[in-house]
């Protein structure tokens, strides 16, 4: 630490100005700035209780590195390139605040075990708070969907109409996707949280350490198992990657679905001017941006987890410095999503008005009653692909006469088929095509409900539970 650089003496001159650049981290990694201060009060706290440091020196240690932590929230201590990166940065002012027993810290350490436990405690936080947020997320989608068990809105298969549906069905579809995310984490949590804390650069160390200790200052659940692989392992921030990708996969299939709604030609939904933007040029345009830029940014997220993939696969053990490259990868996942939910929970609870005029006025001019004509005839006993064909055949002859369903005479309905009754046009409305598909999970209005009360039990959760 008194050479211009801070490893050993067997250097004799100062880095190239240009590579002490390109090898510096410490633009990015001052973010784990808290959690290498935690990481390392516990080292020094486990220092102490084996006695491989006095409790003095502990005592010193951890004080010098609670004021670190002070210097840095009031804006005091903003280490620059020189450091490296946050370990040395840390290391050096800890040595100027403490003096010599400073130096002591780093027994029994590698910055390899210590950057390993700085991102697991960093992404241990984030993830915490994105689950949280995608609880946020599904109160709104939850609560638009109580708003609207009885609204109805066109459903599709390959972007053409197919059913009407419940408007809480299609939400709670999102929700539920959510709640998949939520328990993804939570299973991502469990890997993220083991300690490499005390694996060394790579073999263990000398010095008779207790890692169970520190680990569970630090609140991990275990040490890891083979030093080798604690220090090298990146899958939990793969993990972390993918789990973060299907989240964008889910945002941005919603914000595709809110960006076609909002257009003149479906008319669903109207964007309130919080949330939407107009045009340069165009006076007369509302710009769907939040979703549009959600949609775009799910491209990101998924490269990040592309990218740490190829990162780690030609990877010899144990740490090699191409795991520096790992940082911005995760910080820019975690700082998207995160965005991301915010912006769509916001979207969701005051941008987003559904126009029930509109709508309804959709799914009663098509034919997406035309499955529960067939089954109205299958229920009188027409074997059902008989009925499919017959129905067909309804369908060709009202289009050709400009007609829908609910407009056919009862003489045409029976000209079809002798076992049409007057109870056809009840059966054909869009209230009771959806009220009838009362199938565990389909979008009947009773169906509906029960899926609204276990959402409702399912935000109840404990955040890890
Ligand atoms: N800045 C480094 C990183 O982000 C810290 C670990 C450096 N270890 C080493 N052996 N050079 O990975």
């Amino acid at each position: 630490m008194d050479t211009p650089q801070t490893w050993s003496q067997r250097f004799e001159t100062a880095l190239h100005p240009a590579i002490a650049t390109f090898n510096a981290s410490i633009g990015f990694d001052i973010a784990l700035i808290e959690y290498d201060l935690t990481g390392s009060q516990a080292h020094a706290k486990m220092l102490a209780k084996t006695g491989i440091i006095s409790p003095k020196e502990g005592e010193t240690l951890v004080n010098g590195l609670q004021q670190i932590r002070q210097e840095y929230r009031d804006g005091r201590f903003r280490p620059g390139v020189e450091a490296e990166d946050v370990h040395f940065a840390v290391e050096r002012r800890l040595t100027e605040i403490v003096g010599d027993v400073g130096k002591k810290l780093h027994t029994a350490r590698s910055r390899n075990d210590q950057v390993g436990t700085d991102i697991r405690l960093y992404l241990r936080a984030e993830i915490e708070a994105i689950q949280e947020q995608l609880r946020q997320f599904q109160q709104a989608l939850l609560g638009l969907a109580q708003a609207h068990v009885e609204t109805l809105i066109p459903g599709y298969t390959h972007l053409q109409r197919a059913q009407p549906l419940s408007l809480a069905h299609h939400l709670l579809a999102y929700f539920d996707m959510a709640q998949r995310d939520w328990q993804r984490l939570a299973d991502v949590h469990r890997r993220v949280n083991i300690s490499p804390l005390g694996c060394g650069a790579l073999a263990g160390t000398t010095f008779p350490i207790d890692r169970h200790y520190s680990a569970e200052l630090l609140g991990f659940a275990e040490p890891y198992g083979n030093s080798l692989d604690g220090v090298s392992d990146r899958d939990f921030a793969i993990e972390f990657a993918c789990a973060a990708s299907l989240i964008m996969v889910h945002l941005s299939r919603l914000s595709e679905e809110v960006i076609l709604w909002a257009s003149e030609e479906f008319g669903f939904v109207t964007l309130n001017d919080s949330c939407s933007t107009g045009s340069s040029i165009m006076p007369q345009k509302k710009n769907p941006d939040v979703p549009e830029l959600v949609r775009g940014k799910a491209g990101r997220v998924f490269g990040h987890l592309q990218g740490l993939l190829v990162l780690m696969k030609g990877l010899p053990l144990a740490y090699n410095k191409d795991l520096q490259e790992d940082k911005e990868a995760i910080f820019d996942t975690v700082i998207t999503v995160r965005s991301c939910l915010e912006a769509m929970t916001i979207l969701l609870t005051e941008g987003i008005v559904f126009q029930p005029a509109r709508l309804h006025q959709a799914v009663n001019q098509d034919f997406s009653n035309a499955t529960d004509v067939a089954d109205y005839l299958a229920a009188k006993g027409v074997p059902f692909r008989e009925a499919y064909n017959l129905v067909g055949q309804v369908v060709k002859t009202s289009l050709a006469a400009g007609k829908l369903l609910r407009e056919l005479t009862l003489d045409e309905w029976q000209a079809i088929h002798p076992a049409f009754e007057a109870d056809i046009y009840g059966a054909i409305t869009p209230e009771q095509v959806v009220a009838a598909r009362n199938s565990h999970g389909g979008t009947g209005f009773n169906q509906v409900r029960q899926a609204i009360q276990r959402a409702q039990q399912q935000l109840g959760q404990s955040p890890l539970g």
